[in-house]
């Protein structure tokens, strides 16, 4: 360690203008979007400020219908980050729309592309496509079907894979993307095994992805507790 100043080692002290959190004000999005009785907004992970308002509209749309099962904030930040990286005439896809919070994270996302996202439940995909029409006009087209549909729109530049088929049938899955395209599947559990373990067992539906030669893939970890999949269907 010879050249180094002797505190280098050492960690910073504490940074005064950090404001105490959770005394700081809570974003915007937590006041307008009452949580479910069993959830604190303390137990929220917060990687990064407030929500855009068209999230914020949808996710308040399934907080008050009790859905559960919104893709988490972590993921959203990814999904509009790789969103941002797609060109207007692109098309985005999504299996399993619920009330459209991972929608509205891709197409606040992207300057224009459009996005084609299926729903199986009648209801959910009425709700979804009528917030989607509000906040993003004709750029959102719901459906309400199977995943199987999806297929009438492919390929792909980024695929969603987040209802049907991503643990039933992952090479049709992986079929959807164009070459070069995205596919993110979220809310599996980090693990430090490889290949990546579940529950003490060999994750089979992420392995069918990680080990997919037509796939370059990583999984990331969006919080302290979801990992997602991230892949780019190879050019070759
Ligand atoms: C995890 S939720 C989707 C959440 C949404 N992607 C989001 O980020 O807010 C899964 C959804 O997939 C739908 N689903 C399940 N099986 C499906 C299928 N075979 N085809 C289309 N949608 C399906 C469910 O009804 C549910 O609404």
């Amino acid at each position: 360690m010879a050249g180094l100043p002797e505190d280098a080692l050492t960690a910073p002290a504490a940074s005064t203008s950090v404001i105490p959190w959770p005394e700081a004000e809570p974003p915007t999005y937590l006041r307008i979007c009452p949580l479910p009785a069993s959830q604190s907004w303390k137990d929220l992970h917060m990687t990064r400020g407030p929500v855009p308002m068209p999230v914020a509209r949808a996710q308040a749309g399934a907080v008050a219908a009790g859905f559960e099962h919104s893709c988490s904030d972590g993921t959203g930040w990814l999904l509009h980050t790789l969103a941002a990286s797609l060109h207007d005439d692109a098309v985005i896809g999504e299996s399993g729309t619920g009330y459209g919070v991972g929608s509205a994270w891709l197409l606040s996302g992207s300057a224009g592309s459009r996005l084609v996202t299926v729903e199986l439940d009648e209801g959910r995909a009425r709700s979804a496509g009528e917030l989607l029409d509000r906040e993003f006009g004709d750029r959102a087209c719901v459906l309400h079907d199977n995943w199987t549909a999806l297929s009438d729109h492919a390929p792909f530049a980024l695929l969603f894979c987040d209802g049907g088929g991503k643990v039933q049938n992952p090479q049709a899955v992986i079929d959807l993307v164009a070459p070069g395209g995205w596919l993110v599947l979220d809310d599996f559990t980090p693990s430090s095994n490889w290949p990546p373990l579940f529950h003490g067992q060999l994750d089979e539906t992420r392995w069918a992805y990680l080990s997919s030669p037509l796939l370059t893939s990583t999984s990331v970890e969006v919080s302290p507790t979801e990992s997602a999949l991230v892949a780019v269907r190879r050019l070759l």
